[in-house]
């Protein structure tokens, strides 16, 4: 028999992950004592009312509104704060750590902002920061990346890791379906929150961008580092387009290493239906990862949802509370270098381009002509329909953002280009 050492959580949140928390330590709390040799237990909880029916296993008295109180009893050994947003989260780890207690969090929205603050106070305390629910809900990536892969080189990483639009955009490929049609439908079923922002315009997919190249290329990135498109200027047309030439359209967040130089990015993408990513579906996640020697992994389950996020914050939870019972803490802060951020426009990257033009002769030697100004070399084109109706449609090769970007400038301005019907970033040809 394994002896057990009761580690006592307080906990600052008790909503879709807190409950679900609460509940999974109640049913699973004596197999995680057997496996770990420590019995959690949920001794004090933070929330805003009281007095609110939670059908959690907890007794009233845990109950308070004060999460100061909590951050600062002696008694509580770990602080798990799950309240979302930044304060007075930011305030009460901060407390937390300066208390000498360890912390875990599912907040992407503050380490991808407030990372470094967080983490300088964790090490200064010598206190663990755990943040594995924090990208991709359910899907194990923090301590792969940091633990099974520390021997490795990460290159790239490209991750489906909204799953609100990978739902919109499932939908529109899949039914045809508009933008707002498809978001209505995300709202009904409670993918969707009322106002979508976050979601849709990439706000949330860039705070887990910014997380991930934190870890996989052990440099500090910041939500403001990444570029970032969202998919509401996505057409059922553009969706159309990509199927018949043999792809789906996803909403990528995409982090890549290159001679030191980090880029970091989230935006809609092209990817042939023969990559891995393609075939994630719905609401789910994926976050495919290259490195030198390992090649490509990828990791693929529930991205949100109390419950499978909350697996993650409790795996957390044993592994801290372990460690506090030995006296040691897991590894710390990773970003031991100070990469360069590489601009936008230096980036390199494929492109899907529809063109409305004036059926003549000469015309295409006209606008390929622009392409070979700009150094953009042109890996497919042809023509489609005829006369009032003619379009031509080019995919380049790999090709860097601004000469591409000066391209479409001067192709918006040529007297036989009548309209630029579509223009979609391509990614993975290669896997
Ligand atoms: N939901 C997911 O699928 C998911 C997935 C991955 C990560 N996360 C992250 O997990 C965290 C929690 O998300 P959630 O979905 O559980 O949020 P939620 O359902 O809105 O729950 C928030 C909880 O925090 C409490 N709270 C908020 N402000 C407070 C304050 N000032 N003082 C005391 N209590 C306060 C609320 O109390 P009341 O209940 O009394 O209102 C509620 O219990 C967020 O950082 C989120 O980004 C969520």
């Amino acid at each position: 028999m394994v002896s057990e050492q009761v580690v006592r959580i307080g906990m600052l949140g008790c909503g879709n992950v807190g409950a679900a928390v609460a509940r999974l330590v109640h049913d699973h709390g004596d197999d995680i004592a057997l496996r770990t040799g420590c019995r959690l237990e949920i001794a004090r909880v933070a929330v805003r009312d009281v007095a609110r029916d939670r059908d959690v296993p907890l007794s009233p008295e845990v109950f308070t509104t004060d999460g100061a109180s909590i951050v600062d009893d002696p008694d509580i050994d770990i602080v798990c704060e799950l309240l979302g947003g930044i304060e007075p989260a930011r305030a009460l780890i901060l407390r937390a750590f300066a208390n000498g207690r360890s912390v875990v969090t599912a907040s992407k929205e503050l380490l991808a902002n407030n990372g470094k603050e967080l983490f300088d106070a964790s090490d200064a305390a010598g206190m663990d920061l755990a943040f594995e629910a924090a990208v991709a809900g359910g899907i194990p990536l923090i301590a792969p990346l940091k633990g099974s892969l520390a021997g490795e080189r990460i290159s790239r990483i490209l991750g489906i890791v909204n799953g609100t639009t990978n739902y919109i955009l499932t939908q529109m490929f899949e039914h045809g379906s508009a933008f707002d049609a498809a978001l209505a439908e995300a709202q009904r079923l409670g993918y969707a929150e009322a106002d979508p922002t976050a979601d849709v315009e990439g706000f949330d997919a860039a705070a887990k961008c910014a997380i991930l190249a934190s870890i996989a290329f052990n440099t500090r990135v910041v939500a403001s580092d990444v570029y970032r498109e969202g998919i509401t200027k996505i057409q059922a047309q553009d969706i159309a387009d990509a199927k018949r030439l043999g792809y789906t359209v996803k909403l990528l967040a995409i982090a890549e290493l290159d001679d030191d130089e980090v880029s970091v990015r989230v935006h809609p993408a092209m990817v042939p239906e023969s990559h891995p990513l393609a075939s994630v579906r719905d609401a789910f996640n994926a976050v495919f990862v290259e490195g030198d020697r390992i090649g490509q992994l990828m990791f693929y389950g529930r991205g949100a949802g109390g419950d499978p996020t909350a697996v993650a914050v409790v795996g957390d939870l044993a592994q801290v509370a372990r460690n506090r019972v030995a006296g040691t803490r897991g590894i710390g802060c990773t970003c031991v270098y100070e990469r360069r951020i590489r601009p936008m426009d230096d980036t390199h990257g494929q492109f899907y381009l529809n063109l409305h033009v004036e059926d003549g002769p000469g015309v295409l030697a006209e606008i390929a002509d622009h392409f070979g100004r700009n150094g953009v070399s042109i890996e497919r084109v042809w023509q489609e329909g005829s006369g009032d109706e003619a379009t031509l449609v080019f995919i380049t090769h790999r090709t860097q953002e601004s000469a591409f970007q000066k391209t479409l400038q001067q192709l918006r301005d040529l007297p036989v280009v009548r309209a630029i019907s579509s223009v979609l970033r391509v990614e993975g040809e290669e896997g």
